[in-house]
């Protein structure tokens, strides 16, 4: 099933709870990938990351070759939330600074920093990265894998897009309006105002400035609603959710695929893994059938989502060899 996932999409997500394996299926699908020719790159926006420990080498916040690099076909990168934040702020403050007289240039400074520890700063930063990386990823690599943070963090950060794009409307909505309202108010004031609409005189600078922040709230919308538009797109991306087979996390997974499904996300998969066998021993065969109640919840639930099982490997999955072997058993 995951395989086929990969396979037939060009943008892949793996979300679930910590620790149940999202970085060790993300790496050993892109790995698979780039034996099988494909350009692929794994993403990781978990702040707890933990791709470079996995690899076990360094990743850090830019496009990294992962193991031999596949043929040069295999790379990844760990998302920097405080230096995604610092550049987003960098942004926002210069385009402030634009907008604003010049002797207010330490307020948008002061405001800058405040924001930095506002609510929803953070996201919005990486949110913009995973933008770009969308964007850079699908122009340079034939899959890109999201291994993403835990559940209820991830769920949201699928809906901004949504929620921005409608915000950013309201916005540009309610400019329009306060446009219009001032293009009146200078009409009434007689000849002046008719005077400079109909000749060629420089611009007034406000309209200028208006001018300017509609645009800038224009591109961000387009750029909000493109990475809106990929992820919705079933045909191309596809949202997997890794799970151990316990109670807790079954619950956790039927909550996750109704927020994501409502999102207008594709629940491609549902990947169990660290399944305990069943015929070695009766501590691990009664863990199995334990195991097997709350899959049979899991599959009542969702019936019509893909399911696949991985069984709990002896060793530690650490290093390019071992990834390599548990690609090969997907
Ligand atoms: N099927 C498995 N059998 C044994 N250990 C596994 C298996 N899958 C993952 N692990 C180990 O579990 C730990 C957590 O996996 P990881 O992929 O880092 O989880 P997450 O990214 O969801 O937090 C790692 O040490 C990894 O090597
Ligand atoms: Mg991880």
């Amino acid at each position: 099933m995951l395989l086929n996932l990969a396979a037939e999409r060009r943008v892949l997500f793996l979300g679930g709870k910590g620790g149940v394996g999202k970085t060790t299926v993300a790496s050993a699908l892109a790995l698979h990938a780039a034996r099988e020719g494909r350009r692929a790159l794994v993403v990781s926006t978990d702040p707890a990351h933990n791709l470079g420990h996995l690899w076990d080498q360094k990743v850090g916040d830019r496009l990294t070759r992962l193991g031999d690099g596949a043929g040069g076909r295999l790379s990844g990168i760990e998302i920097d939330p405080d230096a995604s934040t610092d550049q987003h702020l960098k942004d926002v403050a210069r385009t402030l600074r634009k907008l604003m007289p010049e002797n207010l240039a330490g307020e948008v400074d002061k405001h800058m920093e405040l924001s930095r520890r506002s609510p929803g700063t953070h996201e919005a930063a990486v949110l913009e990265r995973m933008t770009e990386l969308v964007e850079t990823g699908m122009d340079r690599f034939d899959l890109v894998v999201f291994d993403t943070a835990p559940s209820g963090h991830t769920a949201r950060l699928m809906a901004l897009p949504e929620l921005m794009t409608a915000w950013t409307d309201g916005l540009l909505a309610r400019r329009e309006k306060s446009q219009k309202l001032g293009a009146a108010m200078r009409g009434l004031d007689g000849d002046r105002g008719k005077a400079v609409l109909g000749s060629s005189a420089p611009r007034d600078p406000v309209e200028e400035r208006d001018e300017e922040i509609r645009s800038i709230l224009l591109r961000r919308r387009d750029r909000l609603a493109g990475l809106r538009e990929v992820l919705t797109d079933r045909a191309r991306t596809s949202f997997a959710i890794v799970l151990a087979a316990e109670r807790l996390p079954v619950l956790e997974t039927i909550a996750l695929h109704e927020e994501l499904t409502r999102t207008g996300v594709d629940v491609g998969g549902l990947v169990v893994n660290k399944r305990s066998p069943a015929d070695r021993g009766d501590f691990l065969a009664r863990r199995h059938a334990v195991e097997e109640e709350h899959l049979g919840t899991l599959r009542t639930a969702l019936p019509e989502v893909p399911l696949q099982q991985i069984p709990l490997k002896e060793e530690d999955v650490v290093g390019p060899a071992a990834l390599e072997r548990f690609a090969r058993k997907l």
